[in-house]
C-alpha cells in the first residue's frame, strides 16, 4: 500500500526536475551542480560518519573520507589563496554561528547590515547571531548606491564598540567596504567578519573584491549560491588563532555529522572553479548588468542606475507601481520566471508579506550556458509580461522554447544535462 506513496513521491520530484527544466531559474541564492557533484552527493559518504579531525577520527572507515577532505582543504586554500579553511560547517548559517561564537561572547556587540537593507536573517537577532545572546546594531545605509554609508557606520562603530564588523549580505549588489572597516576594527578592537555566501563564486573567479586581502579577518560562507556546489558551509582565513577557535566552535560546537557526501562533491566544485572560474564569474557580471540595462531601458524601475546597477550576479527591482514584489513574483513564476520578492530599504516591515522589490540572479542560467542574447530576450519576457500585459501562457511557451537550447551544465569538466532525475533501477 504504501509502495504507491513511493511512486507519487518520486513522481512529485520528477515533475519539479521538469518544472526547472522548462524554466528560467532566477533565485539570486540557488545554483545547479554538475552531474560530477551529483554523482559524489548520492554516494555511499552520506551514510557515514567522521567525527574528528582528519586522520585522527573518532569513528573507524574514515581511511578514503580523509583522502578526500585531505584534498577539499589544499584545494580551498588554493582557490581562495589562505592558510586555514575550516570546511565543516553545513551551511553558511552554521559557518556564521561558528564564526559568531568563536570571537564574542554574550552582551558583545555586533554590527551588521538590517534584513531591509540586504542582511542576511543569520546576521540579526531573530536568527544565529540573536541566540548568541549579542547585542545588535546596524550599519547606516546609502540608498541611492544600497551600500553601506561609510562615514556614518564609523561613527556609529566608534560611539558603540561591536566586538563584531560583519560584512556581506543577501542583497549585495556593489563590493562592501572591507578596507575601512578593518581601520576602525583595529581602533576599537574588534574582528571584521565577510559573510561570502553570495559571492563565493565570484570571488573564486576573481570578478568581485578580495575580502582577505582587504583587510577580512575571517570570511564564512555557503558554497551553493555563485559558487555552484552541493549545499553548504566553509569558514577561511589566515589567522591561525583564530582559525583553532572557529575549529573548535565546529566541531565538537556545532557539527557531530558534517554531511560528508557535501563535502567530497565540494571538491570537484572547487576544481570546476579553479579551472573554469574566471570565465564562468566574468560571464555573469556580463549577463547581470546585460539583463539590468535592458530592462532600466523598457522602462522598469532598476536600482542603481547611476552606478552601472550592479557588480554582482543580482540586480533588484522596485515593483511597487506595478503592485509589488508578491504579486510580480506569482506573476512571473505563472510564466515560469523563478524570482523572489524582497524587502527594499525603504519598505515597511509590515509589509514583509508584499514588499517593494524583486530580486533576481543571473548566475545560474549563465551556468547552463546563457550569454547577453538571451539576457535581452529574457528582458523582452518581462516586458511583454508586466508591462504590455501579454498572456502568462504565451510568454511561457516561448520560456520553454529558450530553455530547449540550454539544457546543459557549463564550466565544467563534463557536459551533461542540467535538471536531468537520477533516477535508480529498482525492482518491485
Ligand atoms: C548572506 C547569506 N549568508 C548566509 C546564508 C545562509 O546560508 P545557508 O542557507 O547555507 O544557511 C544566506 C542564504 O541565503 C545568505 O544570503
Amino acid at each position: 500500500m504504501y509502495f504507491e506513496i513511493v511512486k507519487k513521491i518520486r513522481n512529485i520530484l520528477k515533475e519539479h526536475h521538469k518544472f526547472y527544466d522548462e524554466s528560467l531559474p532566477m533565485i539570486a541564492s540557488e545554483n545547479v551542480s554538475s552531474a560530477l557533484v551529483r554523482e559524489i552527493v548520492a554516494s555511499d559518504f552520506q551514510h557515514r560518519y567522521a567525527e574528528g579531525d582528519i586522520g585522527n577520527r573518532f569513528y573507524q572507515g574514515c581511511k578514503y573520507v580523509d583522502e578526500v577532505e585531505s584534498i577539499v582543504v589544499d584545494l580551498s586554500k588554493k582557490l581562495f589563496n589562505c592558510s586555514f579553511v575550516e570546511y565543516r560547517p553545513i551551511s553558511g548559517t552554521i559557518a556564521n554561528l561558528a564564526a559568531y561564537a568563536s570571537i564574542a561572547k554574550r552582551n558583545d556587540g555586533i554590527i551588521s547590515l538590517s534584513v531591509k537593507d540586504g542582511g542576511h536573517i543569520s546576521h540579526t537577532e531573530i536568527s544565529a547571531a540573536g541566540i548568541l545572546g549579542l547585542r545588535f546594531y546596524y550599519f547606516e545605509f546609502d540608498q541611492n548606491r544600497m551600500n553601506i554609508d561609510v562615514d556614518k557606520s564609523i561613527k556609529k562603530i566608534r560611539r558603540t564598540k561591536p566586538r563584531i564588523i560583519n560584512l556581506g549580505a543577501s542583497l549585495f549588489l556593489f563590493p562592501h567596504p572591507v578596507k575601512e572597516m578593518r581601520e576602525i576594527a583595529e581602533e576599537i578592537d574588534a574582528i571584521v567578519v565577510y559573510d561570502a555566501s553570495h559571492v563565493l563564486g565570484l570571488i573564486a573567479g576573481k570578478q568581485f573584491q578580495d575580502p582577505i586581502r582587504e583587510g577580512a579577518h575571517i570570511v564564512t560562507s555557503s558554497h551553493h549560491k555563485t559558487f555552484p556546489g552541493p549545499q553548504g558551509g566553509l569558514i577561511l582565513t589566515n589567522d591561525e588563532e583564530l582559525y583553532k577557535k572557529f575549529k573548535n566552535k565546529t566541531f565538537p560546537g556545532l557539527v557531530s555529522n558534517h554531511h560528508l557526501h557535501h563535502k567530497a562533491a565540494l571538491a570537484i566544485a572547487l576544481l570546476e572553479m579553479l579551472e573554469f572560474g574566471e570565465k564562468y564569474a566574468k560571464q555573469i557580471i556580463i549577463n547581470a548588468k546585460t539583463l539590468a540595462e535592458e530592462l532600466y531601458n523598457y522602462g522598469f524601475n532598476v536600482l542603481c542606475a547611476d552606478y552601472g546597477f550592479t557588480e554582482s550576479h543580482q540586480i533588484v527591482i522596485d515593483v511597487s507601481k506595478l503592485g509589488g514584489g508578491d504579486k510580480i513574483a506569482k506573476k512571473l513564476e505563472r510564466a515560469n520566471i523563478i524570482v523572489n520578492k524582497n524587502l527594499l530599504p525603504w519598505d515597511d516591515l509590515k509589509n514583509v508579506q508584499n514588499p517593494s522589490g524583486i530580486r533576481i540572479g543571473v548566475q545560474e542560467l549563465t551556468r547552463i550556458g546563457m550569454k547577453e542574447n538571451e539576457m535581452k530576450i529574457i528582458a523582452t519576457f518581462f516586458k511583454r509580461l508586466l508591462i504590455d500585459g501579454e498572456s502568462e501562457s504565451k510568454i511561457r511557451e516561448e520560456v520553454i522554447n529558450l530553455r530547449k537550447n540550454f539544457k546543459y551544465i557549463e564550466y565544467s569538466f563534463v557536459k551533461n544535462p542540467a535538471y536531468k532525475y537520477y533516477e535508480f533501477e529498482v525492482i518491485e
